[in-house]
């Protein structure tokens, strides 16, 4: 990879995905809002290149505008895309708020898929490259209390399969990934039980690893990923009533 543009890049899995490749000599573009963490992370990268990009997903303007530069500055096109920007705050039906269900459709769903959508033309006409897009273990179930979110990554699971299908006959890849719990700013916060969680090392690992053999899917770490897809393969009916039993928030 010599040209790689990850969102989220601030902290936690986008921060560690952003110093991989710069340490594999990628030219970095790495984008989030907090400028100074981007500041931080670039001069951590010493010597190797880390391009902070300053910008909020939500800005849709400002992240094509941002995949251009960072595209012509790469000669054409970016070798690898990463959809990582994300949030994950709870949205319990009885205290829904409105602005919050809002936020997280606006970043997770529609800001991930413009920064991807905005990277494949180029990719397609050098008939190269990967788009990666960062869902979660929670795609697969409506969990309690997190309507919102699992929805975002619900959408995210089925709008990647589609592009997957559209290229077959081409040889860009996209690979959508499925962590579970992994110890970052996003789960600093959480009161409640989290299985299985993994350590942020871990994590990059198994993720830079499916992106390097070009997976369609990407899912860890194991058991938290087997006990997903048989929750997932439990009738509403059953599954319902079980979750209604847990409260998280
Ligand atoms: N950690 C987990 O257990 C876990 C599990 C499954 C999936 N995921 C997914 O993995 C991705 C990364 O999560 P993480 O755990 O690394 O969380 P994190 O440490 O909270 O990082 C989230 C990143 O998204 C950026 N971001 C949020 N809103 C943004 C906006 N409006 N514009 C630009 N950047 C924005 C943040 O940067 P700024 O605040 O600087 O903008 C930050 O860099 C997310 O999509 C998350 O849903 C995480």
């Amino acid at each position: 990879m010599r040209s790689v543009f990850i969102t989220g890049a601030s902290s936690g899995l986008g921060r560690g995905l952003s110093l991989h490749y710069a340490k594999q000599g990628a030219t970095v573009f790495a984008a989030a809002r907090r400028k100074d963490e981007l500041s931080k992370l670039s001069a951590e990268a010493q010597g190797f290149a880390i391009v902070p990009v300053p910008l909020d997903v939500q800005d849709s303007e400002a992240l094509v505008r941002a995949i251009r530069r960072a595209e012509e500055e790469a000669g054409g096109a970016l070798d690898l895309v990463i959809a990582n920007a994300g949030i994950g705050q709870p949205t319990p039906a009885r205290k829904m708020e409105w602005q919050m269900v809002k936020r997280i459709m606006d970043v997770n769903v529609t800001a991930a898929c413009v920064t991807l959508a905005a990277a494949l033309p180029k990719m397609i006409e050098r008939n190269s490259g990967q788009v990666v897009a960062v869902s979660s273990l929670a795609a697969f179930r409506g969990m309690p209390g997190n309507a919102s979110y699992c929805a975002s990554k619900a959408a995210l699971h089925i709008w990647m399969e589609s592009v997957r299908v559209d290229l077959r006959a081409t040889k860009v890849r996209a690979t959508t990934i499925y962590p579970g719990f992994v110890k970052t700013e996003m789960t600093a916060k959480n009161k409640f039980p989290m299985p299985f969680l993994m350590e942020l090392d871990a994590a990059i690992k198994a993720m830079s690893r499916g992106i390097a053999r070009g997976a369609r899917i990407v899912s860890f770490p194991l058991p938290m990923s087997a006990a997903t897809r048989m929750l997932g393969a439990l009738p509403g009916g059953l599954y319902e009533p079980l979750a209604g039993k847990v409260r998280m928030f």
